[in-house]
C-alpha cells in the first residue's frame, strides 16, 4: 500500500493507495465521528462493492444506510442529490454520521456536495471506484452537480476525512472507462511533468493491459501531482486551474452532446487537443508536440478530433465556464509539455480560428 498526504492544516487527509483496501476496517474507521455511515453508491457499483464494504463495516459494529443512485452523468443533477436527503433525512443520520462515496467521479461529486451541505456539513469519506475517481475526483474537495447549462456549475469545496483507492476494483472497469481515465492520467504529464509524459508514451500499452505495477505507478504519480496542487491552491485562485486543461472545451462538449453522450474523459481529451491547436495557433507550441499529444490519446484509445457544435455554440458553453473573469473567457495553454498556463489574452478569432477547424481536424 502507499500513502500520499494532501496537505491543508487541520483538514489534510490521507490517500491510501493499493489492491484489496475496501476489506481494510482500519483505514475507514478513522474517518468515522460515529458507529454509523451512509453508503452513497450506484446500482452499478452497489452489485459489485457494497456488499463486501457493507459486511467490514457491520462487523466493526457501523450501522450502514445504503443509498443505491441511478448511473449516469445524467443523473448528476438536482433530482438525485434530493434522493441522498430523503434518505438520510428518513434514517435519521445525524451530524456525526458520516457520508462514503464508493463508486466513480459521478457519485464522489454528488456525494460530497450531499455531505457539505447536509446539517451544514458531514464527515465525508471518498472510495473512489473508476480510475478517473482514483487519480483525480475523489482528491481536492470539489463536489459538484451539473446545471441544465453547464457542468459542474452548483457545488462546493468539501474535503474528505481520507480517500481509499483499492486498485483491485479497477478490475471490473469497462476498458471504455479505463481509457476515460487515462486522459486525467495524461493532463499531469501536460501540464506539469514531461518526463511522466514520456513514461506515459513508453508505458500506454502496459496501462491498458491493467499491469498492476504500471498501473499502480500512474496511480501514484497522478495522485501526487494532484495533492501538491491541491495543498498549494486549495481554491482555485491560481495554480488550480491548471488541472482544468482541456476542460473548458471539454466541458462544452459534454453539455452541447448531452450529458453522458461523452464521457468526461473522452470530452478531455478532445478538449485538450483544442488547447494544444490553440496553443500552436498562438506561436506556442509546434505541431511536433500537438502530433505527440493527438497520438498518446489514439494510443490510450481516446478521441483525437472534438464534435463539431460550430463556433457561436461553443463560445456560448464556455461563456458559462467557471474560470471566466469579468467576462472572459481564461484558458489554460501549453508552453511546452510538462508547462501549462492560464491566460484571458488570446484574440478571439485566434478561438474562433481553432473552433472552425475542428471539421478539418477530424
Ligand atoms: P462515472 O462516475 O460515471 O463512472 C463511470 C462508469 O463506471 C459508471 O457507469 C459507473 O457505474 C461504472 N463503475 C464505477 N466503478 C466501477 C467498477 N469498479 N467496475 C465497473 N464499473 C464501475 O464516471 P467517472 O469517469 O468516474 O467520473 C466522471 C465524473 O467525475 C464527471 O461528472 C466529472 O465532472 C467528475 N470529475 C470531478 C472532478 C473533481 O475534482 N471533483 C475531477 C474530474 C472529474
Ligand atoms: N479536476 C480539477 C480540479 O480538481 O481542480
Amino acid at each position: 500500500m502507499q500513502t500520499l498526504n494532501v496537505d491543508l492544516g487541520e483538514r489534510s487527509y490521507p490517500i491510501y493507495i493499493g489492491d484489496g483496501l475496501l476489506t481494510r476496517p482500519e483505514l475507514l474507521l478513522p474517518g468515522l465521528a460515529q458507529k454509523k455511515a451512509a453508503v452513497v453508491t450506484n446500482t452499478t457499483v452497489a452489485e459489485l462493492y457494497l456488499d463486501p464494504l457493507t459486511a467490514v463495516l457491520v462487523k466493526q459494529g457501523v450501522e450502514v444506510v445504503p443509498v443505491v443512485l441511478p448511473d449516469g452523468e445524467k443523473y448528476k443533477n438536482w433530482e438525485t442529490l434530493n434522493l441522498i436527503f430523503d434518505t438520510l433525512l428518513s434514517h435519521r443520520c445525524e451530524r456525526k454520521t458520516a457520508v462514503i462515496a464508493l463508486g466513480g467521479g459521478v457519485i464522489g461529486d454528488l456525494a460530497g456536495f450531499a455531505a457539505a451541505v447536509y446539517m451544514r456539513g458531514v464527515p465525508f469519506i471518498q472510495i473512489p471506484t473508476t480510475l478517473l475517481a482514483q487519480v483525480d475526483s475523489s482528491i481536492g474537495g470539489k463536489t459538484a452537480i451539473n446545471h441544465p447549462q453547464g457542468k459542474n456549475l452548483i457545488g462546493a469545496f468539501y474535503q474528505p476525512k481520507l480517500v481509499l483507492a483499492d486498485t483491485a476494483t479497477l478490475n471490473t472497469l469497462p476498458e471504455r472507462e479505463l481509457c476515460a481515465g487515462l486522459a486525467e492520467v495524461i493532463k499531469y504529464g501536460l501540464i506539469r511533468d514531461g518526463a511522466f509524459f514520456d513514461w506515459l508514451e513508453r508505458n500506454m500499452e502496459k496501462l491498458l493491459k491493467h499491469d498492476s505495477e504500471a498501473l499502480a505507478y500512474a496511480i501514484k504519480r497522478s495522485c501526487e501531482i494532484k495533492a501538491a496542487v491541491v495543498a498549494a491552491d486549495e481554491r482555485e485562485s491560481g495554480i488550480r486551474a491548471l488541472l482544468n486543461l482541456g476542460h473548458t472545451f471539454g466541458h462544452a462538449i459534454e453539455t452541447g452532446k448531452g450529458y453522458g453522450v461523452w464521457l468526461h474523459g473522452e470530452a478531455i481529451a478532445a478538449g485538450t487537443l483544442l488547447a494544444a491547436r490553440l496553443s500552436l495557433r498562438m506561436g506556442l507550441i509546434g505541431e511536433t508536440e500537438v502530433e505527440r499529444i493527438t497520438s498518446l490519446y489514439r494510443k490510450a484509445k481516446l478521441p483525437t478530433s472534438a464534435p463539431d457544435l460550430g463556433a457561436k455554440r461553443y463560445l456560448q458553453l464556455m461563456g458559462l465556464d467557471k474560470k471566466v473573469e469579468s467576462g472572459r473567457i481564461r484558458f489554460i495553454l501549453l508552453k511546452k509539455i510538462g508547462e501549462a498556463f492560464i491566460t484571458a489574452d488570446i484574440p478571439e478569432e485566434l478561438v474562433t480560428a481553432t473552433l472552425s477547424g475542428i471539421a478539418a481536424n477530424a
